[in-house]
């Protein structure tokens, strides 16, 4: 994305990343969750969340609908709008993610190209970043249908809803694979715990 900002200076300060991460006990990461709606972003989201605070681990969820309340209300659903929800989204992880949190990204973010960017933003900024896939077949989740938008979607009510007139384009590639219409809840905890181990992210 093209900086309008001319005349503007990086400032480091004196507290480094590291120096939080010791006080911290843990590095930080960007967890990206993406998955149609109702594919269990939030819920494994949630669950992971709780898990890691057990563990004294500091983390912070940033989730698509709560998000779109307040600093991404001006946005729709449009390829452009989704582009920039997720542009905003990954500059928001990456700040916290530098701060040493383990963050929790709940967004559809539907195409690879966004996707591909908020990746490119933590690489550039040396930050960890792992793109969860959590995976549930269009069927599954338009039969969980938790807020009743896939209904409305089929009915005509709502035009350019992922999986049903607009596209989800799901990862090739991904860090983590969750088949939640397979896996149990516990299991899914268990894999995002174990991955953030093996990274050394936590302890
Ligand atoms: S995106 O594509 O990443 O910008 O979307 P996101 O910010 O995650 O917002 C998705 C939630 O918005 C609701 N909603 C829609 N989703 C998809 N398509 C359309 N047209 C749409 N309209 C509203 C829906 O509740 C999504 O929530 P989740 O949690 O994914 O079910």
């Amino acid at each position: 994305v093209e900086r309008k900002a001319t005349n503007i200076t990086w400032h480091d300060g004196d507290v480094t990343r590291g120096d939080r991460a010791a006080m911290l006990g843990h590095k930080g990461v960007t967890l990206w969750f993406t998955g149609l709606s109702g594919s269990g972003k939030s819920t494994v989201a949630v669950a992971v969340e709780k898990a890691l605070m057990a563990r004294g681990v500091l983390t912070y969820r940033l989730d698509g609908d709560n998000i779109r309340h307040g600093i991404n209300s001006n946005l729709g659903f449009s390829a452009e709008d989704r582009q920039e929800n997720i542009r905003r989204v990954g500059e928001i992880s990456k700040l916290f993610a530098d701060t040493g949190v383990v963050v929790l990204s709940s967004f559809i973010s539907p195409y690879f190209e966004d996707r591909a960017m908020v990746r490119k933003m933590h690489e550039e900024g040396d930050l960890a970043f792992m793109e969860v896939f959590v995976d549930c077949s269009l069927e599954a989740a338009e039969e969980r249908d938790p807020k009743g938008l896939y209904k409305k979607a089929r009915a005509g009510e709502i035009r350019g809803f992922t999986g049903i007139d607009d596209p989800y384009e799901a990862p090739k590639e991904p860090e983590l694979h969750l088949r939640t219409d397979q896996m149990t809840l516990e299991d899914e905890v268990e894999a995002v715990i174990k991955s953030l181990q093996e990274r050394g992210i936590i302890v």
